[in-house]
């Protein structure tokens, strides 16, 4: 059996994430590939639950509690999506993953990397992505163009500086793992950053 393909995408709110996925998704179906279509945190029925927690803005925690729902969501997620969907040689499509722990618990809230990278990896097994597709933009922006739209955002009161600080730390990521992490200009119209996007996971499928 093949072995399936894990890619993820990552960037700040407002990237385009969702349409750029849903834009992968349908161009690999087309290929004759299954894909799994997920996201974090979220994608199994714990996950999702865990999901309605954490990101409830009714609830304030602090950051090591947040983290450790992300976590255990995260566990969740692999054991029951995942995994299964490797072994059936299935290509994995996931909005989110361990990057966003290390870029909004560790960079953002200040938590120790060495720590989180622990941590992810208990969660995980040591499970990587094979690609992480990370949209890049410089945050006002973007910001700009989500208020052109008409998008509202949960994240909109942090306001510019964690919006750059959120930027920061991916571009970090993307420099120490420059193998798995490809960084794509969001700022370009649509069709330029699906065109990018398609390339990599070309290049990816050849290998
Ligand atoms: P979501 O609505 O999916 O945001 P987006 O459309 O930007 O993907 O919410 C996910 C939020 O959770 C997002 O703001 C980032 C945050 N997050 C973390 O802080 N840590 C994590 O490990 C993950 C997976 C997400």
């Amino acid at each position: 059996m093949n072995k399936g393909y894990f890619i993820t995408l990552e960037g700040p709110d407002g990237s385009g994430k969702s349409t750029q996925l849903e834009h992968l998704a349908n161009w690999l179906a087309q290929r004759g590939y299954e894909v799994v279509r997920t996201r974090e945190p979220g994608g199994s029925e714990a996950a999702e639950r865990l999901r309605d927690l954490v990101l409830d803005p009714q609830l304030t925690m602090d950051e090591r509690t947040e983290t450790l729902l992300y976590l255990a969501a995260r566990a969740d997620h692999l054991a029951k999506v995942v995994r299964p969907a490797l072994a059936a040689g299935q290509v994995v499509l996931c909005d989110r993953f361990s990057d966003s722990t290390l870029v909004y618990q560790g960079f953002v809230r200040g938590l120790q990397l060495t720590e989180l990278m622990q941590l992810n990896a208990f969660a995980t097994g040591g499970l990587e992505p094979d690609l992480t597709l990370l949209l890049d933009g410089d945050p006002e922006r973007l910001a700009a163009r989500r208020e052109e739209r008409g998008v509202t955002d949960r994240f909109e009161n942090e306001g510019l500086a964690f919006q750059i600080k959120v930027r920061q730390g991916f571009l970090e990521l993307a420099k120490a793992n420059t193998q798995r992490i490809r960084v794509i200009d969001a700022m370009q119209q649509q069709e330029a950053v699906s065109a990018d996007l398609v390339k990599e996971l070309e290049a990816l499928l050849k290998s």
